[in-house]
C-alpha cells in the first residue's frame, strides 16, 4: 500500500526526545525513501524561532545523533521539506497559525505529541477549535499516560474526544525493536517453539532489562515516576504480554491487541499481603561503573535526599490462565546497573530421569535466551555430547547461538522510533498500545504501587554498578531458582 504525503508535526520539537530520536528517525526514513517525498515535517514549539533557525538545529541534532555517515545530499533536501511554528500550547487562538500553515493540500495529519502528557488534551483541543481534525489523520502519544489508572482516564478521555481510537497511536517504544518483534517471528514460526510453549514444558521464565545509564539530567521528572511507572507499567508488560499472549489469528492490530490484553487482565494482583514476598524495590547508592565511582541516586545533581522513589524493581509475575497456570516470570529493570544488557530466558523443565550421571548428578535444562539488546540474537543452550575416545558418555552444556549482527552482516539495525514512524506514516497500529491495554497495565502496577505505599515500603540500596539490591535474589532463590547474569 502505498503512502499518502503527511504533515508530521511534532509537538515539543526543540525536546530531548525530538532531538535524539524522532527527527534522526524520520532522516534515516527519508533516507531509504520510506517518507513520501511530497510530506513535510513541521517542528512546533513555544519558542521564538526563526524558520532557518530551526533547520540549522535539526540538522546539528541528525549530524549528531544519526551514527553513520551523513549523506549531505540527502540532508538538504529533508532540510527542504522542515518548517517551524512558534504556538502556545494553552492559547486556542495560537492554532490558527499552525492552520494558516497547514492550509491547502489534502495531506495526512500525523500530529506526534511529545510534550509533558498533561497537555495532550489541551493540543487536541486546540487543533480541534481550529479545525485541523479531519478522518484519516492521526495522533501519537508519547508515555508516560498518566501516573496511576485514573489520571491516564483523564488524559485519554479528553484526546479522545477529538479523535478516534483507530487515529491513536500510543507509543511504546520497545514494541519498535527488531528484538521485541522478533518474538512474534520466534514463536508462531516456528512450531518446536508453539508446541512447548506453556505450564507444561517451561518451568519460569526471566526478563531482565538493565542499564547502566542513571537518571541523565532528569532526576525531577524521573522521581516522579520511578523505575515501576517508567520501565515495567509499559515496556517490560508489553514484553511480557509477547510472550505469553496465545497466538492470535493474524498479525492485524486488533488481533495482537486483543491477546495482549488477555495476558495484562490475567496477571494475579499483587497486594498488601503478599507484597514483601513478590517484589523488591531498590535505589543505587554511591558505587562504580566501569571502574569509576557514580553518585548514588540521592547525590545526583538536583536530588532531594528524602526521595524513596525506587530505581531498581523485581517482581514475581504470575498469570492465572491454562497456559501459565504455576510458572513464575520473574521481571527485574533497573538503573545503574553493571552494563545495559536485555534479555528474555526461558528455562524449561527439567528431563524427568537421568541417564547421564557420570557427568551431572543434576541434568541441566534447556534455555533459550533472547538477547534484546545489546549483541541481538536467539540463543538455545542444549546438552550435547563431547566428542573424543576418553569419554564415553560425557555430556555438556552448548549453545545453539544465532547472533543478529552475525547472520544479518548487511542489515542495519533500525531504531525502534523508525519502524514507529514508518508504521504510523503507513496507517498500522499493530505496534501501538490500544486504551484498555494502558488500563489494564495500571491496574496491575498501580495495585503494586498501593501495597508499596499502604505498607510504608522503603526502597533497598543497591550499590550503583551492581545487581540490585540482595533481596532481589532472595526473591527468586526462595522458590530454589536463580537469576541468569
Ligand atoms: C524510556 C525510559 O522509556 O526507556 C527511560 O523513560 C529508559 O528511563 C529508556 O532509559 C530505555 O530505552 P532503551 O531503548 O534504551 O532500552
Amino acid at each position: 500500500e502505498s503512502q499518502s504525503a503527511s504533515e508530521i508535526v511534532i509537538f515539543g520539537a526543540v525536546g530531548d526526545l525530538s532531538r535524539r530520536k524522532l527527527l534522526p528517525a524520520l532522516y534515516q526514513l527519508d533516507l531509504v525513501g520510506l517518507v513520501n517525498k511530497d510530506s513535510r515535517i513541521v517542528g512546533v514549539a513555544r519558542q521564538d524561532m526563526s524558520e532557518k533557525d530551526f533547520k540549522a538545529f535539526v540538522e546539528e541534532n541528525i549530524r549528531n545523533f544519526v551514527k553513520e555517515a551523513i549523506d549531505d545530499e540527502k540532508l538538504a533536501s529533508f532540510l527542504d521539506r522542515v518548517i517551524y511554528q512558534k504556538l502556545d500550547f494553552k492559547e486556542t487562538d495560537s492554532y490558527k497559525n499552525l492552520a494558516a500553515t497547514l492550509k491547502g493540500g489534502n495531506k495526512t495529519r500525523v500530529y506526534y505529541f511529545s510534550t509533558p502528557p498533561a497537555i495532550y488534551g489541551d493540543i487536541g483541543e486546540g487543533l480541534h477549535q481550529a479545525k485541523l481534525i479531519h478522518a484519516g489523520d492521526r495522533v501519537v502519544m508519547e508515555k508516560p499516560i498518566g501516573h496511576c489508572l485514573e489520571s491516564s482516564k483523564v488524559i485519554n478521555d479528553h484526546v479522545s474526544k477529538y479523535f478516534k481510537e483507530n487515529q491513536i497511536y500510543r507509543i511504546d517504544h520497545y514494541l519498535g525493536k527488531e528484538t521485541v518483534l522478533n518474538l512474534l517471528a520466534l514463536r508462531f514460526a516456528n512450531s518446536l517453539f508453539t508446541t512447548n510453549w506453556d505450564r507444561n514444558c517451561i518451568d519460569h521464565v526471566q526478563i531482565t532489562v538493565a542499564e547502566s545509564v542513571g537518571i541523565e539530567g532528569r532526576w525531577g521528572f524521573y522521581d516522579e515516576a520511578g523505575q515501576m511507572r517508567d520501565m515495567v507499567q509499559n515496556h517490560l508488560l508489553q514484553v511480557l504480554s509477547l510472550l505469553a499472549m496465545e497466538p492470535p489469528a493474524d498479525l492485524s492490530a486488533d488481533s495482537i491487541r486483543d491477546e495482549k490484553l488477555k495476558v495484562i487482565k490475567a496477571l494475579v494482583p499483587i497486594t498488601r499481603q503478599n507484597i514483601h514476598e513478590k517484589t523488591v524495590r531498590g535505589q543505587y547508592s554511591d558505587g562504580f561503573l566501569d571502574g569509576s565511582p557514580v553518585p548514588g541516586y540521592l547525590n545526583e545533581e538536583g536530588a532531594n535526599q528524602e526521595s524513596t522513589t525506587e530505581t531498581f524493581v523485581a517482581i514475581k509475575a504470575e498469570i492465572d490462565n491454562w497456559r501459565w497456570s504455576g510458572v513464575p516470570f520473574y521481571l527485574r529493570t533497573g538503573k545503574r546497573m553493571p552494563a545495559k544488557h536485555s534479555e528474555i530466558v526461558i528455562h524449561f523443565k527439567k528431563q524427568p530421569h537421568n541417564i547421564f550421571k557420570d557427568s551431572y548428578s543434576d541434568l541441566p535444562a534447556n534455555k533459550l535466551t533472547i538477547r534484546l539488546q545489546p549483541d541481538e540474537g536467539v540463543e538455545l543452550q542444549v546438552m550435547n555430547k563431547i566428542p573424543g575416545l576418553l569419554s564415553q558418555m560425557d555430556v555438556q552444556e552448548n549453545a545453539l547461538d544465532l547472533s543478529f549482527s552475525e547472520t544479518y552482516k548487511d542489515e542495519r539495525v533500525a531504531d525502534a522510533y523508525e519502524r514507529l514512524f514508518l508504521e504510523i506514516l503507513n496507517g498500522n497500529q499493530s505496534l501501538f498500545v490500544r486504551r484498555d491495554e494502558v488500563e489494564a497495565a495500571w491496574v496491575w502496577a498501580d495495585s503494586i504501587i498501593d501495597a508499596w505505599a499502604s505498607t510504608n515500603d522503603k526502597p533497598k540500596p543497591y550499590a550503583a554498578g551492581s545487581w540490585g539490591p540482595v533481596a532481589s535474589i532472595s526473591l527468586i532463590a526462595r522458590d530454589d531458582r536463580q537469576w541468569v547474569e
